[in-house]
């Protein structure tokens, strides 16, 4: 097990992240401007063009995590604790980048179509109060004040206080700027050339290795010996991310158009940029990254259900994206059975929202300082069995 830097290092320790995502750019972040760390940045593909592209950039604790069945026990905690640290992240990353983060505190409406769907939130609603989490119960009629986008067919809704947005592609941008600014910073676009030795994973030059390259974590090549999923011995438990497809759409934001969040069911509106995005579809097992035509009228089609004026709104752009989920729908989150290889990945619908705890618990992990308790219950290894009743 990995036991985090001596203090009392002379020099500080030069850190290789493998995947130059949000995760791995936010790690980054955390440990070259708040911890003093060199690290390098390794991705064989453009640096945030990934799954941290392809997201709405909705930071929903309340109404991803509340009331999820079958999660990860302690998920709502970690969202929660990570939608907490985001308006200090995002004023630190537009001070060092001198870009807008895109974060927009506003909060998002989830809104009922249905008795199924009425049924969920009020379930959200009751772990909320239980929680003392804010939140507001609202009518048809106030929903239609707040909202006049909405459709008529709207029963009611819950306003989460918890629940806002961030423009995820302007983040990207703005870490990636902030980093390569900086001369502790540095990019390698290719594999990171990983050896198994000695029972270790290594790389020559560091001191410590982070994955955090979402579902392809345990595809990333070691050597002779293989990828990190052949290498069972040192963690089975990275072969548990898969990917589970999403597609998604934006059209233009048209006279009508919702000003702030919506969500209902698994459909969502997202403004962003002159435009809303209309997402997502889920599809498990599914590593697609190219839209289809008819999945993307029907996703039209159900945002224009809660926001009429979308039906006449030009679509501006479709895509497909590609998130890494575990059995319990939680990430990974420090070390693994591999001293000196640590691990973040594993998001799930989550990875915009939890960047920012994930970097903190990481670096935690990585310069020694205390772990709490929180992370702890995120590592590899843990029973889902357990975690998901
Ligand atoms: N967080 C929304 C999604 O993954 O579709």
């Amino acid at each position: 097990m990995f036991k985090g830097f001596s203090r009392a290092s002379l020099s500080p320790p030069r850190v290789a992240i493998i995947g130059a995502g949000i995760i791995g750019l936010s790690i980054a972040f955390e440990l070259v401007f708040r911890r003093g760390t060199r690290v390098t940045l390794f991705d064989t593909r453009p640096c945030g063009r990934g799954a941290s592209w392809a997201a709405a950039g909705m930071i929903a604790p309340a109404f991803e995590a509340a009331a999820e069945a079958g999660v990860h026990p302690r998920l709502f905690d970690l969202c929660l604790e990570s939608a907490d640290l985001w308006p200090e992240f995002s004023a630190d990353i537009e001070r060092l980048s001198g870009l807008p983060s895109g974060f927009e505190p506003a909060p998002a409406l989830a809104v009922a179509m249905d008795a199924g769907e009425a049924a969920h939130l009020a379930a959200i609603s009751d772990v909320l109060t239980t929680r003392g989490v804010a939140h507001r119960k609202l009518d048809a009629g106030e929903l239609a004040r707040l909202e006049p986008s909405l459709s008529g067919d709207v029963l009611g809704g819950l306003e989460l206080e918890t629940d806002t947005r961030v423009d995820n592609r302007r983040t990207v941008t703005a870490l990636l700027a902030a980093l390569q600014a900086n001369p502790r910073a540095s990019f390698v676009e290719g594999p990171a050339p990983l050896k198994a030795r000695d029972g270790r994973i290594v790389l020559d030059g560091y001191d410590a290795v982070i994955v955090a390259a979402g579902w392809e974590t345990a595809t990333i090549k070691v050597d002779e010996a293989g990828s990190l999923r052949s290498l069972v011995n040192w963690d089975v438990a990275l072969d548990d991310i898969d990917c589970f497809g999403g597609q998604m759409l934006s059209v233009a934001a048209v006279p009508g158009a919702p000003a702030r969040v919506v969500r209902s069911g698994h459909v969502y509106l997202v403004p962003r940029g002159g435009q809303v995005v209309i997402g997502a579809t889920m599809e498990p097992g599914r590593a697609i990254d190219t839209p289809e035509d008819e999945i993307i009228a029907t996703l039209k089609a159900e945002g224009a259900k809660l926001c009429p004026a979308l039906a006449q709104a030009p679509v501006t752009e479709s895509w497909a994206g590609i998130r890494p989920g575990t059995p319990d729908h939680a990430p990974f989150i420090g070390p693994t059975a591999a001293p000196g290889l640590l691990v973040a990945a594993g998001h799930y619908r989550n990875g915009i929202l939890l960047a920012p705890v994930t970097a903190k618990m990481i670096a935690d992990r990585l310069m020694g300082e205390a772990v709490s308790e929180l992370a702890t219950a995120f590592t590899t290894g843990r029973d889902y069995a357990v975690a998901g009743t």
